[in-house]
């Protein structure tokens, strides 16, 4: 009940408060069309927290988008919810660029095509079951309607991170599959590797994070999703898919037969050090 009415009075602060901020906005022209709270999702309500959120990926998108020749370039951000790398793709696509954004959730696709008018975004509904987000789905896996080697860069913020074994590794073979030779994928995890086991793990004690609003323990990942031996869930968890983190071998299994290599891993401060951001980044690149 206190946590209703202070989202309330959050949604009535921060819509007052917001249509004036935007108007002091400099250098961050994106930022200006942050839905307002109600529509902000992925784990992040806060408008500061989107902005925060908008730059660091604004940033990685740019450095690992190919350098432009005279083709369209195409962002494709699988599991885009109501659209925070859309703005974060913005402003390298204003130049001839196409951003597509596709989701499981049919009312956050439906808010997408509302929200963002600009012709170089594009949204695709993709019925598929996830017991988190669609529970009444089809369960059938299918492919993306996405042409194969089409993609300068793959974009997934906190996607993997709410999938079983099948649909990761099914998924992970798409994006494969829509890459150009040559282009990057940039995708976040838990990732349970021996950072994880050897230091994180046994150093977390049940007190406040210094990054971020839970506990120390609430990202622990002791409990096998549906059996697996590398795709693990919380113990708080209600379905697997609410959280999910995946094991060093998870990752080359889920690697392993594609043609696409791990470049770089930039650890998330969930592991209760110092991280680029609060998930492990981690950026992959398909061999030309
Ligand atoms: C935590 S939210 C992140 C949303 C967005 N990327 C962000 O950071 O604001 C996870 C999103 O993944 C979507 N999702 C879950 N399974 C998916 C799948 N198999 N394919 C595409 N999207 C999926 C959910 O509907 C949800 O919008």
């Amino acid at each position: 009940m206190i946590a209703k009415i202070r989202k309330l009075e959050y949604r009535l602060i921060n819509g007052l408060f917001e249509k004036l901020d935007k108007k002091f906005i400099r250098r961050s022209l994106n930022i200006k069309n942050i839905p307002s709270a109600k529509f902000r999702r992925g784990g992040k309500a806060s408008l500061i927290e989107w902005s925060h959120v908008i730059g660091i990926f604004q940033a990685l998108i740019g450095l690992n988008l190919p350098k432009k020749g005279s083709e369209k370039t195409l962002i494709l951000d699988i599991g885009c919810g109501t659209g925070l790398l859309a703005l974060a793709s913005e402003p390298h696509l204003i130049d001839n660029g196409q951003y597509i954004g596709i989701d499981v959730m049919e009312k956050d696709i439906a808010f997408c095509r509302k929200h963002y008018h600009k012709p170089y975004f594009k949204f695709i509904h993709h019925d598929l079951f996830n017991p988190t987000y669609s529970e009444h789905q089809r369960k059938e896996k299918t492919k993306w309607d996405i042409e194969q080697n089409s993609a300068d860069l793959v974009t997934a913020l906190s996607v993997w991170t709410h999938l079983n074994e099948e649909d990761a590794i099914f998924y992970f073979k798409e994006i494969d599959r829509v890459l150009k030779p040559g282009g990057k994928a940039i995708i976040t995890f838990f990732l349970l590797d021996s950072d994880y086991y050897q230091r994180s793990y046994p150093l977390r004690k049940d007190q406040a994070s210094r990054y971020h609003n839970t506990k120390q323990t609430k990202w622990i990942f002791g409990v096998n999703a549906y059996g697996s031996g590398n795709w693990f869930t919380t113990k708080w968890a209600k379905h697997a898919e609410d959280a999910i983190a995946i094991t060093s071998e998870g990752l080359d299994k889920m690697l392993s037969g594609l043609n696409m290599d791990l470049i770089t891993l930039y650890p998330g401060n969930w592991r209760e050090a110092s991280g680029l951001y609060f998930q492990d980044i981690l950026v992959f690149q398909k061999k030309e």
